[in-house]
């Protein structure tokens, strides 16, 4: 039973970042001064080098964050073209001196068969396909081969979301030989990084309030998701434990620790009478095995360990670019709403002091930037990165470890097995033959 002492104190800790020093990429100042700091890329893709599709591109960030101090040593990726391109665009710009002696390695054996211990790296930037980490089996464990390449002085993990396609127990034991091993390792779960979010963490702390529910919301516009894997359940795992994860993982920087028993969900199937789509791009869908097709529309619900609700609808409905994402936080007294958090970020909040709404916006607020920022300044001790390094009071604190990402994707593997079970007692349409 919670005292009147344990009622009042906040049920989210306070971040122990300012939300007012996340600042925006285009304010980052002056690259620290320092040694060389030694990168190497895992997967020489959209996420750690940009496209047309987002925003996302961490290369992009650790070059304002590290200046001249950044040397790029290795792209690991199987697909040589992808990576020669990236290099001819990168030594082709301003930022030549960090990509000229970049070497490729088609795979992360043929990189520890090559190494050349001066070129050792400070950090490893993941983001491969899932398929490929978070696992304990040889081929699709990086993390493990990692530290067993790197025993003593492992190199600093920066880890791209979902954290495997595995078991959330393999998963899990990779999270646990991480934490034993100390690496220093974020998990890009970047939206924890936006000042709004920061903004509403500080108003329940400074106000003492405690999460009553979490109402998360996430609509993508599904034409532009072009990737064969990702309408494939087989490769990706579906919406929710690919891209409704970042919601999952938001829900519980709220509320907490979920009762993993208590998640029910329904989803709305591809041959159901509702489940059609007039956009999908066909030559994904169509090639798709008939039970590897992935759902239209989630919805789930559960309880967190405070008792809190929490729900999430996540929905393949909007066509055209923008994606249409919101979560509610409920309080005694509040209400927290954060909008439009991939594109325009802001945040309404209604509080006891009456009816009216506050907004609340942060200008030109670059959350993958702070997501880097935090993670090289965690790794970072001027060229000895591997350490794991102090955070001054004015510097970020990396907001999404291993361990607690784990619990984001058993949460989202929750929702996906209920809503797969409660299909089972709803009567099944004929399924449609592929167009
Ligand atoms: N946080 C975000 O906003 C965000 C945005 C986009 C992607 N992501 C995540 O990043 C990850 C990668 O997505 P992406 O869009 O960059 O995919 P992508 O297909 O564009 O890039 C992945 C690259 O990895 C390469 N690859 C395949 N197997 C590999 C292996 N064993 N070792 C090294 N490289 C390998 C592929 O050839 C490909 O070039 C996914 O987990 C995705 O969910 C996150």
């Amino acid at each position: 039973m919670a005292t009147t002492t344990d009622r009042r104190r906040s049920s989210v800790r306070r971040p122990s970042i300012a939300a007012d020093k996340l600042g925006a990429m285009t304010f980052s100042s002056i690259p620290k001064a320092g040694g060389e700091f030694r990168i190497c890329f895992i997967g020489g893709g959209n996420i750690n080098f940009g496209s047309d599709q987002g925003p996302w591109d961490h290369s992009f960030r650790l070059e304002h964050k590290l200046g001249p101090r950044l040397k790029v040593v290795g792209i690991v990726e199987p697909n040589r073209a992808t990576a020669e391109a990236v290099l001819t665009r990168k030594r082709g710009s301003f930022v030549v001196s960090a990509y000229q002696d970049t070497e490729i390695y088609s795979s992360f054996d043929e990189y520890v068969e090559k190494l050349n211990p001066e070129k050792r790296p400070h950090a490893f930037i993941i983001g491969s396909p899932p398929a490929f980490r978070g696992s304990t089996t040889p081929g699709k464990d990086v993390e493990l081969a990692i530290l067993k390449a790197f025993p003593n002085d492992t190199p600093a993990l920066f880890i791209e979301k979902p954290i495997s396609t595995d078991t959330v127990e393999n998963a899990l034991t990779v999270g646990r030989t991480l934490v034993d091993s100390k690496t220093v390792v974020s998990v890009g779960y970047f939206l924890r990084y936006l000042r709004v979010v920061q903004k509403m963490r500080s108003i329940i702390e400074d106000n003492d309030l405690h999460v009553m529910a979490t109402v998360a919301r996430y609509v993508c516009a599904y034409p532009s998701i072009r990737k064969q894997a990702w309408w494939m359940k087989s490769r990706d795992c579906g919406p929710i434990v690919e891209q409704g994860t970042h919601f999952c993982d938001l829900s519980r920087y709220f509320g907490g620790d979920v009762e993993m028993d208590s998640v029910q969900a329904h989803a709305l199937e591809w041959y159901e009478e509702a489940g059609e789509l007039s956009k999908c791009p066909v030559d994904e869908e169509n090639t798709v095995e008939e039970d590897d097709r992935v759902p239209r529309v989630t919805a789930a619900t559960w309880k967190y360990k405070t008792g809190a609700v929490g729900s999430f609808t996540h929905a393949l409905v909007l066509q055209g670019d923008k994606y249409s994402t919101e979560l509610e936080i409920y309080a005694d007294g509040y209400q927290l709403r954060l909008v439009d958090p991939y594109n325009a970020p802001s945040l309404e909040v209604r509080s006891p002091l009456g009816d009216e709404v506050e907004h609340h916006t942060f200008a030109q607020d670059d959350p993958y930037f702070n997501q880097m920022s935090a993670f090289i300044d965690a790794s970072d001790n001027d060229g000895n990165a591997g350490t794991t390094a102090v955070a001054d009071d004015d510097e970020f604190e990396i907001l999404s470890d291993f361990d607690d990402a784990a619990k984001s994707y058993a949460l989202s593997w929750a929702i996906r097995v209920a809503s797969e079970k409660s299909l089972k007692t709803v009567r099944r349409a004929p399924k449609k033959a592929a167009k």
